[in-house]
């Protein structure tokens, strides 16, 4: 009926986002979190070692890594860099609309032919001025003469593989790494992201933070509560209960919920009595992907986006944060309000998540070259994670299985 007439991805979502609460609420009533079978410990050198570390970076160059939302670069031309699968990848939309992604290695002497994003449809690399249009085909070189013989055929930007799905947008550092296959990456996790449908999502800020910690070491804090009390007593622990967590693998990527403290009350009422939920938890897309479903302080549904980056030494970590404004969250609200919680969890990431990390890997740095770090079977995520990353690095052959 058409009175009736299903938005799929509304009550998709809506059924999502419920289970997740009422699995919340269950654990709050029982006073349990989700438990890996046993303690876990990490060997210092996973996070401190050259080698380990180059070898990650190498990985990030073979594997899928989610770049943006299709809305980051909506319109032909449109243009968004970054820096952390080695070189510069450049993805952009073309006339056709279709996403491309290239090295940012101009084909003369490997200036970075895109420096500032822009929407124009020709690129032309700052130093000697070769021209590029938006198929990355080589279209004028200043001083022709001087390349007699040259084929412009064959002197284009350098493609890696891109995928568009639902929204998302998917690249491969390595041009001769094969088509990046979405359905096979995500496997069972496609259907819980697409609900959300993110091609609806419009971008309210980015930022870029660097820190000098390991990379893992400042993932690993995204991936627990068991902190939140403690390093977030006075931002995050207000709201959020410590050290309850319900997690759901899918494969190597994960989805994991963190109960508010005023679901307590709702232990003792009917579910038909709940309040509407703007909750989903928070979703980990392997390998460095942390995407958080929930609302601002104003009730502002949004999707806070977190990419992390092995840096150019184990020390370095490079954080990309993107907050979008849901399709679904069409209220009055201005967008800066979006703008502004970005801002704010930016603040707490970076001046209590990150300040820690800084310091611990120090620590870890210079501590006992038999230290192990330890992660509590209530650290269930974070052991999964390490689990799946070790996994994934022994099947590219980087490291011993
Ligand atoms: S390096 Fe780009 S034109 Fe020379
Ligand atoms: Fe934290």
């Amino acid at each position: 009926m058409a009175s009736e007439a299903i938005n799929d991805g509304a009550d998709a979502r809506r059924v999502s986002h419920d289970t997740l609460r009422r699995d919340l609420v269950d654990r709050l009533r029982d006073g349990r979190t989700d438990m890996a079978a046993a303690p876990m410990e990490i060997p210092r050198a996973e996070y401190v070692d050259p080698a380990r570390h180059a070898r990650e970076r190498e990985a990030f160059r073979r594997i899928p890594i989610l770049a943006c939302l299709s809305n980051d670069i909506p319109n032909p031309g449109d243009k968004l860099l970054f820096d952390a699968l080695g070189p510069e990848i450049l993805v952009l939309r073309d006339g056709e609309g279709v996403a491309r992604a290239f090295l940012n290695i101009c084909p003369h002497r490997a200036a970075r032919v895109v420096t500032t994003c822009d929407d124009r449809k020709r690129m032309t690399c700052r130093f000697h001025g070769w021209t590029f249009d938006l198929e990355g085909t080589l279209i004028g070189l200043p001083g022709k003469e001087g390349f007699a013989g040259l084929d412009r055929a064959e002197h284009g930007l350098i493609a890696v593989p891109i995928a568009e799905w639902a929204g998302m947008i998917f690249v491969r550092g390595d041009p001769d790494g094969g088509p990046i296959d979405v359905a096979a990456h995500l496997g069972d996790f496609a259907d819980e992201l697409r609900h959300l449908e993110l091609d609806k999502a419009r971008p309210a800020r980015h930022s870029r933070v660097e820190s000098r910690t390991n990379w893992k070491y400042a993932w690993d804090t995204y991936c627990e509560s068991y902190h939140f009390a403690t390093l977030h007593a006075t931002t995050v622990a207000p709201r959020l209960v410590s050290n309850v967590m319900a997690m759901t693998p899918f494969g190597r990527h994960a989805r994991m919920g963190f109960p508010r403290k005023d679901w307590r009350a709702l232990a003792d009422q009917p579910e038909a009595a709940w309040p509407a939920n703007d909750y989903g938890g928070n979703y980990f897309i392997f390998p460095n992907i942390n995407m958080n479903v929930s609302a601002g302080p104003n009730g502002e549904m949004f999707y806070g986006f977190y990419h992390l980056y092995p840096g150019e030494e184990p020390g370095h970590t490079v954080t990309r944060m993107a907050t979008y404004r849901p399709g679904h969250a069409d209220g009055p609200q201005p967008d800066s309000d979006w703008a502004d919680l970005h801002d704010f969890i930016e603040g707490v990431v970076v001046t209590e998540d990150y300040s820690v990390s800084e310091e611990g890997y120090r620590n870890l740095l210079h501590a006992p070259r038999d230290f192990r770090s330890i992660l509590g079977a209530n650290e269930i995520l974070v052991q999964k994670w390490h689990d799946d990353w070790n996994a994934q690095l022994a099947e590219l052959g980087l490291v011993e299985g």
